[in-house]
């Protein structure tokens, strides 16, 4: 005789063979399983008022039922998803000779491609790359540099303050406003001969405009040896700069003020725009100011331990966004950093 397990094992499996698509499945399994009137659901449910004699039986029955209809769920689920991946390639829907959709390539931003060009020619003359941290102790950015708390210097050199305590004591941290803090940095840590080329980003606060950013990227240089003169510090930036920008370009160097060399000057190059004649991307003057650069101050290399009559050194200080607006022809230094496709892809 059939139980009523048997019956309902029948009418399942043969309603489960007759489900072709997913919605089929769906209504089957919401019919069988479903949480309140799901036939299984109830039959499960009914036991409880068995009498204890005959539901030990019935119990074990249930759930052998149970687990038959959901391994034949599964089962036949997988048969349909097998089914419509087979139709899908005999029906011709794929076709794999269609074009791919093209891929975009990337690119090094300019302002990077530039910073590696110049790395490159100072490596050609025999510096080593290193880098130094973004958050900077007031020391290295400033004091160690000759440029005490209350000195009208640190007029120009604005930045973002962090206050953080360390080792006990509160000492002021700051972002970097340049990347000299690593001539320091170097000094102390090597002895000469040094010839070092430091990239990296530098926070001031500034109004922007053409030419000026309040986040910029520099390359530090540094060179101390015995005998270096003024002269090599003019062959090298001229080597480097002739490498970026050909021969034909016109260079300038005047005095300056830097508190950490002696003596200091600026250098700027003729600009692309207007050949020197004078616009707004140059502010009228003709020429884009690059760096800033001197002999090293002898008081510096006395504080690191060597004899500043014997040591001699070179610093430059080069801003790469000027620089890489010079290499590409861009008139407006706030575009590196406005992220429009447009202007990056061309480059
Ligand atoms: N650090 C200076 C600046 O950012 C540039 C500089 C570097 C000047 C090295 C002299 C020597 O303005």
């Amino acid at each position: 005789m059939a139980t009523q397990t048997d019956v309902s094992r029948d009418e399942a499996l043969a309603a489960l063979a007759r489900a072709q698509d997913q919605r089929a499945l769906d209504a089957w399994r919401i019919e069988w399983f479903g949480r309140k009137d799901g036939r299984l659901t109830q039959l499960l449910r009914g036991l409880a008022s068995l009498p204890i004699g005959e539901r030990k039986a019935a119990g074990a029955a249930a759930n052998a039922l149970k687990e038959d209809l959901e391994r034949a769920y599964e089962a036949r689920a997988e048969e349909l998803r097998r089914a419509a991946v087979e139709r899908a390639l005999t029906e011709g829907k794929l076709d794999v000779t269609l074009p791919p959709r093209p891929l975009r390539r990337g690119s090094l931003h300019p302002v990077t491609q530039v910073t590696r060009r110049i790395l490159d020619a100072f490596v050609q003359m025999g510096f080593s790359v290193v880098e130094g941290p973004e958050v900077e102790l007031d020391y290295y950015n400033f004091e160690a540099l000759r440029i005490p708390r209350d000195h009208p210097a640190r007029d120009m050199w604005d930045t973002l303050w962090i206050d953080e305590t360390i080792e006990g004591g509160l000492r002021p941290l700051l972002m970097r406003t340049h990347t000299s803090p690593n001539q320091v940095r170097i000094m102390e840590l090597y002895p000469p001969p040094i010839r070092i080329a430091v990239p990296g980003r530098a926070f001031r606060y500034e109004a922007t405009d053409t030419t000026h950013e309040w986040m910029m990227t520099q390359i530090e240089v540094l060179a101390i040896d015995e005998g270096l003169t003024m002269a090599h510090l003019r062959g090298t930036l001229l080597g480097m700069m002739r490498r970026l920008f050909g021969e034909e370009r016109r260079i300038r160097m005047i005095g300056s003020y830097y508190p950490f060399v002696e003596p200091g000057a600026d250098v700027a190059v003729d600009c692309f725009l207007c050949q020197g004649k004078g616009c707004h991307s140059c502010h009228g003057t003709g020429w884009i100011e690059m760096m800033g650069c001197g002999m090293v101050h002898p008081e510096i290399i006395e504080n690191m331990g060597m004899d500043s009559r014997k040591y001699t050194g070179f610093a430059a200080g080069m801003g790469v966004e000027r620089l890489a607006m010079q290499v590409f022809g861009v008139d407006d230094i706030r575009y590196w950093y406005q992220n429009d496709l447009r202007l990056l892809r061309q480059f």
